[in-house]
């Protein structure tokens, strides 16, 4: 016999996922702002530069963007950097509900696009990281390294299942895809977050790029993803009837939003727009 719900008891489910849906749509609409404020920044600071032909301008930003005679390579951080835009302008709209409601056909074309571009993008940073030299140390080269692997797994599941008509899992895994494709905006939000409540850099040496925070970090976003952590999270309380655990992940939902407002902030205003300015 099942145990008979009461009307309090409805009521407190309700007020706990009223919260819920408060904190994604919250969590969502600031992750547009960011992601999309960085596709602007790769437009304007990448795109111009590119379009005119001033290759060597990326060198303001990446210490081993431009190398002179090395075509292949220039190739390989040409559409790296600028495939980079598809996935950062076209993820969130991936998400849009109204957008897979209204216009199937666009969610189904920009979706093949973003899983080809998502694995372009990833191996061919594989191929800069291992071949061309990065900044930071090499905690942080194999932690970003096996993103990768993540996000090459990920986009054939999320494509895999939605081929074979399973679309609960097409949803899930696409979701995963974008957790880990958006790593990299991650740990550049992070980092800038980070920056904004110390009042400058803090446990790691901003001339070597490295030190305990920055692998933290590299460890918590890229290879032990944090962002697939809440991602089940928020999967186990859609699908439970405890309150507390609803209210309780609806609280961390904000608590993380906030402070990724405060690196979006700090991105914007310290990295973007100094750069393009
Ligand atoms: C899939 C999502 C990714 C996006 C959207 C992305 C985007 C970008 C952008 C915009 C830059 C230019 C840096 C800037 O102006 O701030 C960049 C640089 C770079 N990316 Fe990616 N990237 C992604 C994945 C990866 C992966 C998976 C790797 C490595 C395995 C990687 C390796 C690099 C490297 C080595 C640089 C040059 C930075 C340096 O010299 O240290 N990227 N990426």
């Amino acid at each position: 016999m099942t145990e008979p719900v009461s009307i309090p008891s409805i009521h407190v489910h309700y007020r706990a996922r009223k919260l819920l849906n408060m904190a994604v749509t919250t969590w969502f609409v600031v992750t547009i702002i960011g992601q999309w404020t960085f596709g602007g920044y790769i437009i304007a600071f990448y795109g111009k530069s590119t379009a005119s032909g001033d290759l060597a301008k990326w060198n303001e930003v990446l210490p081993h963007g431009y190398v002179k005679g090395d075509w292949a390579g220039n190739l390989v951080v040409g559409v790296h950097v600028l495939l980079a835009a598809v996935l950062v302008l076209g993820g969130p709209l991936q998400l849009l509900p109204f957008v897979r409601r209204s216009a199937p056909l666009f969610h189904r074309w920009l979706g093949r696009l973003y899983v080809v571009t998502a694995i372009i993008v990833a191996t061919g940073g594989l191929v800069m990281v291992w071949t061309r030299g990065a900044v930071g140390d090499r905690v942080q080269h194999v932690s970003i390294s096996i993103q990768t692997i993540y996000i090459v797994l990920f986009a054939w599941l999320a494509w895999r299942c939605a081929r074979t008509g399973r679309f609960d899992q097409h949803r899930k895994w696409g979701l995963r895809l974008f957790m880990v494709v958006s790593g990299v905006w991650f740990f550049r939000i992070g980092l800038m977050c980070w920056l904004v409540l110390n009042g400058g850099p803090a446990g790691f040496d901003p001339r070597t790029f490295s030190g305990p925070f920055l692998t933290a970090l590299a460890v918590l976003v890229y290879a032990l993803p944090v962002s697939l952590g809440m991602l089940e999270l928020y999967f186990y309380v859609q699908k439970t009837r405890k309150h507390g655990a609803i209210t309780a992940v609806a609280l961390l939902i904000l608590i993380v939003t906030a402070l990724m407002a405060v690196g979006i902030f700090g991105a914007i205003a310290g990295m973007w727009l100094p750069r393009i300015g």
